[in-house]
């Protein structure tokens, strides 16, 4: 991807409403594995025996040391230029929602703080019994499975796993972001997970237009306006010098 589309340019300079989805590509630069593809963790793990609440129930011990690594691989990790780009546009436009399925916690980090997490946060712990929250950022955790100094009950990673349904909150603000933009950025997400993979679809019928940054083609990739292939940090690195846009970093 060499040229980036001289309509897009003016489409991100006029937008007033814009929404961006994103997916664990927009942290593979960082170092954070995706979940599909070659290196995926879904190759390696199995979602069944750790991303579900049966699995937590049957063996919590188990569930905790798997997030509790991925915790550590994550903590020293830092925001690539695609997290700072999306960042900066935050700043840019005065309608603007970031709807992640990332639970990293990354794009915070970049500085971002109008999003919505669809699949929870990794830095968060959820009481079992009492479903209170709590941020807990220690790496590795002192005790597994950790628990509520409250109540005495199990603690659980606040994410959502397989069979869960996503926070109804984070849900309609994305939706409704999706319905009213005018431009759609989409970022480093297979689109097989719904209903994060539907919202691209969404914006477009309700007229908004929408880019796609992806090394890969997705199912996606057919209702885009505009499909610039390659890696994310990359091609927001070029966006932003189109568009004058300090990253920083
Ligand atoms: P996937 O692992 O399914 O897809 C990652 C996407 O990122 C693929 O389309 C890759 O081509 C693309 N990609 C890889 N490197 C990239 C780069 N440097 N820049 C841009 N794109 C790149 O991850 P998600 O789509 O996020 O859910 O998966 C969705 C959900 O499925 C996750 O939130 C997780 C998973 O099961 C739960 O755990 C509930």
């Amino acid at each position: 991807m060499r040229e980036i589309p001289r309509d897009l340019i003016k489409g991100l300079r006029e937008g007033q409403n814009v929404a961006v989805l994103t997916g664990a590509g927009v942290s593979a630069e960082s170092g954070v594995p995706t979940f599909r593809g070659q290196e995926g963790l879904w190759k390696r793990y199995s979602p069944q025996e750790l991303a579900t609440p049966q699995a937590f129930a049957q063996d919590p011990k188990l569930v905790w040391e798997w997030y509790d690594w991925r915790r550590s691989l994550i903590a020293p990790l830092e925001p690539n230029a695609a997290h700072r780009f999306i960042a900066a546009l935050e700043k840019r436009y005065p309608h603007f929602l970031l709807i992640t399925q990332n639970i990293d916690g990354l794009h915070q980090k970049a500085g971002s703080t109008r999003l919505v997490e669809l699949h929870g946060n990794i830095w968060k712990l959820r009481c079992t019994e009492e479903g209170t929250v709590r941020d807990d950022k220690r790496v590795p955790l002192p005790q597994i499975p950790p628990l509520c100094d409250n109540c005495g009950a199990l603690l659980r990673p606040h994410v959502v796993w397989f069979g869960e349904p996503l926070p109804p909150d984070a849900l309609n603000r994305a939706m409704e972001a999706a319905e009213d933009c005018d431009l759609f950025l989409v970022v480093g997400t297979s689109g097989v997970v719904y209903p994060a993979a539907a919202f691209p679809q969404i914006a477009q019928s309700h007229k908004a237009k929408v880019l796609e940054i992806n090394p890969e083609e997705t199912p996606i990739t057919s209702v885009t306006t505009w499909y610039l292939k390659g890696k994310a940090g990359e091609v927001c690195q070029m966006l932003a010098r189109a568009l004058d846009l300090p990253l920083g970093g």
